[in-house]
């Protein structure tokens, strides 16, 4: 963990490592409500209840991946909480592109994936405030590092990846949370301070969605179906639906389709 936490000036500097949690999550709320500095950092080694996104939960076995949460004040007048699972997904497809060469991307709005479009890295955004009515951000990650095919349970083999898949070789955990944490590091002083400009340039070059013909189910169900074109200026999704018109998304599962025409909204 010391090794991890060297390469940031702030973020991280207030850690804690547990063996095994029920969700890093959950123990980053506890920590901000006991007092937690902005920038503290929470890692386990296993989770028992990891979570998704939409009530999902998320694969957490002992010793082979990364699980962690940081925990982010947030300034009175910020760029949309919703953007920054944008901003974690470029800071760890960045640190693991530089660092590692792994082929990954970003798939709007929360996920990392591998170039075959398998899962690799997900992305938690939660907001709760303090007592103090102070606004914080938890952002939690987990990243998988060392699982090998056969350890993927087969309802994920499918639709999941890990670096060891990608590069056919082991990792050593902590110094891939250390290039995330530096690069996360980096990208949130950039968005505090330039808004979402910066993060929507890096986007387009690792936006693994960009020209691809997909399926859009919103949260209330009304699905739509059209071409991938970008992110807008607030991070939107961007459609081109089949009668050539755009439409924004800010929230909304997307799966891909192989064939066919866009459907009308
Ligand atoms: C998703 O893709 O649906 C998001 C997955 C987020 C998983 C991470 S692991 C660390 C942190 N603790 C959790 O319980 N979830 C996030």
């Amino acid at each position: 963990m010391e090794a991890a936490v060297q390469r940031t000036k702030w973020l991280g500097k207030s850690w804690k490592f547990l063996e095994v949690t029920t969700s890093t999550q959950d123990e980053a709320k506890k920590w901000v409500r006991e007092g937690a500095p902005h920038g503290a950092l929470v890692v386990a080694e296993e989770q028992t209840r990891g979570r998704g996104r939409l009530g999902r939960s998320w694969f957490s076995p002992p010793g082979k991946n990364l699980y962690f949460t940081v925990a982010l004040k947030l300034p009175t007048s910020s760029p949309p909480l919703s953007t920054l699972s944008l901003l974690a997904g470029i800071a760890v497809a960045e640190a693991l592109r530089s660092h590692f060469n792994a082929q990954v991307f970003v798939k709007w709005a929360n996920d990392v994936v591998g170039c075959d479009g398998r899962k690799l890295a997900g992305i938690l955004v939660e907001g709760f405030k303090d007592r103090s009515g102070t606004d914080w951000a938890l952002i939690g990650i987990g990243v998988n590092v060392n699982l090998t095919e056969d350890e993927l349970p087969a309802e994920l083999r499918e639709i999941a990846t890990s670096l060891q898949i990608l590069l056919g070789r082991q990792l050593e955990r902590f110094q891939v949370l250390g290039t995330i944490l530096a690069s996360l590091e980096a990208w949130w002083e950039d968005w505090i301070s330039q808004g979402i400009e910066p993060l929507r340039k890096a986007f387009a070059q690792l936006d693994w969605l960009k020209g691809k013909k997909v399926r859009l189910i919103l949260p209330n169900g009304r699905e739509f179906e059209g071409v991938a074109n970008g992110i807008t200026e607030k991070g939107e999704l961007r459609l081109i639906l089949h009668d050539g018109s755009e439409h924004n998304f800010t929230a909304g599962e997307i799966t891909l389709r192989a064939h066919g025409t866009p459907a009308k909204p």
